[in-house]
């Protein structure tokens, strides 16, 4: 259920008091059953210090059944107890500065739909406790720098629930009276209660090991619901690559002799790093070709890399407090980035990363729910699991690699571990041990932890035509909100590359640190002005004002050797053609773009770059560059924007997607499979919008989807070729979704895509649409991915008519939000961001989003997810 309404007080970084106890020890027994399961929880505390401090424990949801202290029971007028915290004054509490606690208390896991605490699903068990989900269990010190090692006692039914799972190492089983048995488990290691985990039920099991480099034999365990064990087999392999990488990069080993991961169908987000005991969205887990995409793929194997670099990053060290969330997060991301980038095309990978943080990073970053990465101010902690906190954390840190180097980011890496292993820290510790091992003052960056908003420079040129210097000039600022009234100037790493206009001379590399509002750069030997390729590998998270030409662009996309560049100058190419679109319909475009278009489709670089290159800024991406947006216009200058390049490419486009076609049985390595689907669905997507040749996506759906040899099968070319019948609402759309639902309805992971599918259908009926899918016998708000794939992809990825001049699309979102609200407040928060974001939009626009915030405002029971955030909104 929501929150509770008295807990409505918002808390300060600036107010963080170390705990005035501490827990040692945390025994817990735990009897499950469905309704009403009972925890007894022994904890030994401690007093820290000789203060005369209540002792106040968190708790939220429980039915306290009895409470003793020392081992005497406590009767109810010696402690009180309201909706979030149980209060045991110090005139309860013993002389002795150490005691123990017997906490017995009674929790529903059936009726928990926010999937936060102990839950079902399916016929599961399982626990979510990061950030504040461990209060939903019992009552304790729920904040992740009191640390404590837990040993779990599990008891269920036997055959209902074979394995019973828990942190730590197995240590005690057996059977019980009532066909019940138990597993104990102990985990040596200190954690805070947030990566606590438990899990019971019956699942298939993949099994198989590690030896890690000091010769330690690690057990890896996958569980999976039962029936699914051949698509486990990616995930094993993605998490012994990972354990690999990590000796390799940074020398950290895992500890324990059991890792275990287990997959479950509703999940509010990606996955948790409980110690020994992840718990994964069945999403990041389960693949098979058939049944997956090539990005499926690389999620799965990037996901179950970011879970185990947690084991150090995390939960070795972890965060002094919740503000700090960006400590494990932003530093996990920048290592899952590095391995991602390591184990397939390092420019793919960066392009990717650097596509989400445009579209999605600085449109929140200009939003009304700004905030640095490290937040100031949190009402609902959930809120905070952002792409601030995680996207540009990792920038963050990328920039102080960059800055450093990757030697002494490593040196870092070790003081950072040696000084702070089994502690909960802060992102200062983390920067000062960067400090310290490298030598370099890195007080000035600090900012980036306290500063929000995206930086914006500005760049300046000039060329000295009797001297030959060449000048660069670069001011920085970063917006000014009601919240940052006075923003400083940041330290930034800027990455250049200087191409000379005579061939002769090699292009010239250079990082600049703009550390001042402005600062000049002088280079000299070249003969005419020489072009800047600005903003290599996208060293800083920072939005550019440049005024470059087309000529200019041309001689980047061509002659850089930095293959970010090469990609960025001709995505602003493109985009400058969008913006001029989206202004004037009848902007004539230009040959020169066509000629570009039919190099790159006839370059012999890596096709999944080339596919990178052909694509269009997104809508989001284009929208974040633009102010007033308006959403038709923008959506209808991407179409023709599309239009004019498969008009004037056809031949070339057709000529690409056969090659890629043909050489789709010849796949010499991996990646140049998934390079090839990469690059025909690209021509694809242009091709299905000329008539004549919409026949190859009917060829390509039945051949992906329906073939007798299932081999052929391909979930990548089956989803590529009907996005593009639902985008151009093709004759044979219906049939096809018809089709697949048939083929797919017993598989719920590809049923997600089924309703995603649906949901961005280009069609005028689209409401009429979206009403039967609700309606669908297989569609619940109770399942998050299920209730994502529908709501989300409507709002993300059908523009066109979410932004609907009648406000339709905006009074579908918020009517599911009001729902959500109910079941699961921290889904219903997530999906309101486009909502929020309504001051991007032209006037027209936001008048209609904003009505539907105030309408989820007034809702009863508001929780305090969306309180948080409809506030923020309404009073900026
Ligand atoms: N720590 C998790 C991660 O990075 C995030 C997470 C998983 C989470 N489940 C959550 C955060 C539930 C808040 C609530 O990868
Ligand atoms: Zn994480």
């Amino acid at each position: 259920m929501s929150s509770t309404l008295t807990d409505t007080a918002p808390r300060f970084l600036a107010d963080y008091r170390p705990a005035d106890f501490t827990i040692n020890t945390v025994d817990l027994t735990i009897n499950l059953d469905d309704t009403c399961s009972q925890v007894i929880s022994e904890l030994t505390i401690k007093r820290q210090g000789d203060n005369q401090q209540a002792l106040q424990l968190n708790g939220e949801q429980l039915t306290l059944v009895s409470l003793a202290l020392d081992n005497h029971a406590l009767s109810n007028d010696q402690y009180q107890l309201n909706d979030t915290i149980l209060t045991i004054p110090a005139s309860s509490l013993p002389d002795n500065e150490n005691f123990t606690l017997s906490i017995t208390t009674e929790i529903n896991p059936q009726e928990n739909t926010a999937l936060e605490g102990l839950f079902k699903s399916g016929d599961a068990f399982c626990t979510q406790c990061e950030a504040e989900g461990f209060r939903r269990i019992s009552y304790y010190l729920d904040r992740p720098d009191v640390m404590a090692t837990f040993t779990t006692k599990v008891i269920a039914d036997k055959s209902l629930y074979p394995y019973l799972l828990s942190n730590g190492n197995k240590v005690d089983s057996g059977d019980l009276t009532d066909n019940k048995h138990f597993v104990t488990w102990h985990d040596p290691y200190p954690k805070p209660c947030y990566l606590f985990a438990l899990v019971a039920g019956d699942f298939d099991l993949l099994e198989n090991s590690f030896t890690t480099a000091s010769g330690r034999e690690v057990a890896l365990e996958i569980f999976v619901d039962k029936g699914n064990l051949a698509k486990a087999k990616h995930a094993m392999v993605s998490l012994q690559k990972s354990m690999k990488w990590d000796e390799e990069t940074f020398g950290l080993e895992y500890d324990l002799d059991i890792y275990m991961i287990v997959a479950v169908d509703f999940f509010n987000m990606g996955a948790m790093e409980n110690k020994g005991l992840n718990v994964f969205n069945s999403k990041y887990v389960l693949a098979d070709s058939q049944c997956a995409t090539d990005s499926d793929y690389f999620n799965i194997e990037a996901v179950i890399a970011h879970e185990y670099f947690h084991n150090w990053t995390g939960n070795r060290v972890t965060c002094r407090d919740w503000f700090q969330l960006s400590l494990k997060e932003g530093l996990t991301v920048f290592r899952d980035q590095q391995f991602s980038a390591q184990m397939h095309s390092s420019a793919v990978t960066r392009i990717q990363n650097v596509r989400l943080l445009r579209s999605q990073q600085f449109a929140e970053d200009a939003g009304p729910m700004a905030h640095p990465i490290r937040p100031e101010k949190v009402l609902e902690m959930n809120n905070f699991y952002t792409l601030t906190v995680y996207e540009k954390g990792s920038e963050v840190i990328r920039m102080l690699h960059t800055l450093i180097g990757v030697e002494k980011f490593r040196k870092g890496m070790d003081l950072y571990f040696a000084r702070f292993d089994g502690m909960a820290v802060t992102c200062d510790d983390f920067i000062n041990a960067m400090s310290d091992a490298s030598g370099k003052d890195l007080s000035q960056f600090k900012l980036w932890y306290s500063q929000s908003g995206t930086p914006v420079i500005k760049v300046q040129e000039s060329f000295e035509q009797q001297t030959n210097i060449y000048t660069l000039t670069l001011s920085q600022h970063s917006p000014v909100t009601k919240k940052q009234q006075d923003p400083q100037a940041l330290h930034i790493p800027i990455k250049i590359e200087l191409i000379s206009g005579n061939n002769d001379k090699a292009n010239q590399s250079e990082l600049l640190e703009l550390n001042q509002a402005e600062q000049s750069w002088q280079f000299s030997g070249f003969i005419g002005k020489p072009t800047l390729a600005m903003l290599c590998d996208f060293s800083a998270p920072v939005k550019l004002v440049f005024e470059q030409n087309d000529v200019d662009l041309l001689t980047i996309m061509k002659k850089a050797n930095n293959s970010f560049c090469r990609w960025d100058a001709g995505q602003k190419l493109l985009m400058s053609y969008v913006q001029q679109l989206a202004f004037d319909t009848e902007h004539p475009l230009p040959k020169e773009l066509l000629m570009a278009i039919n190099e790159m489709l006839t370059s012999a670089g890596d096709r999944a770059f080339i596919a990178e290159q052909l694509s269009l800024p997104s809508f989001d991406e284009a929208a974040s560059l633009m102010v007033d947006v308006e959403p038709i216009a923008l959506s209808n200058a991407l179409s023709k924007l599309s239009s004019f390049i498969a008009q004037g490419c056809q031949q070339e486009l057709l000529a690409s997607y056969e090659a890629c076609q043909q050489e789709r049985s010849t796949n010499d390595t991996p990646h140049s499979g998934v390079a090839n689907r990469a690059l025909k669905n690209v021509c694809l997507a242009y091709l299905s919008i000329l008539p004549k040749y919409q026949a190859l996506v009917t060829e390509q759906y039945q051949h992906a989807t329906d073939n007798e040899d299932i081999e052929q099968e391909n979930m990548t070319d089956s989803l590529a070729a009907l996005t593009c019948s639902a985008k151009h609402n093709l004759a044979d759309l219906n049939q096809q979704l018809q089709h697949f639902e048939k083929k797919w309805h017993q598989t719920t992971l590809v049923m997600d895509k089924w309703f995603a599918l649906n949901a961005g259908v280009v069609s005028d009926d689209i409401f009429s649409r979206l009403d039967t899918l609700l309606a669908h016998q297989q569609f619940s708000l109770n399942n998050p991915n299920r209730a994502r794939s529908l709501i989300g992809a409507f709002a993300m990825n059908n523009p066109k008519y979410f932004h609907c001049q009648t406000g339709r699309g905006y009074q579908f979102l918020s009517k599911q939000i009001a729902k959500l609200n109910e079941i699961n407040p921290q889904v219903a928060s997530r999906l309101i961001t486009p909502l929020i974001q309504y001051k991007s939009f032209a006037p027209a626009h936001q008048k209609l989003m904003k009505a539907e915030l105030v309408n989820l405002q007034a809702l009863a029971n508001l929780s305090n997810d969306l309180k948080e955030k409809l506030d923020a909104a309404l009073s900026d």
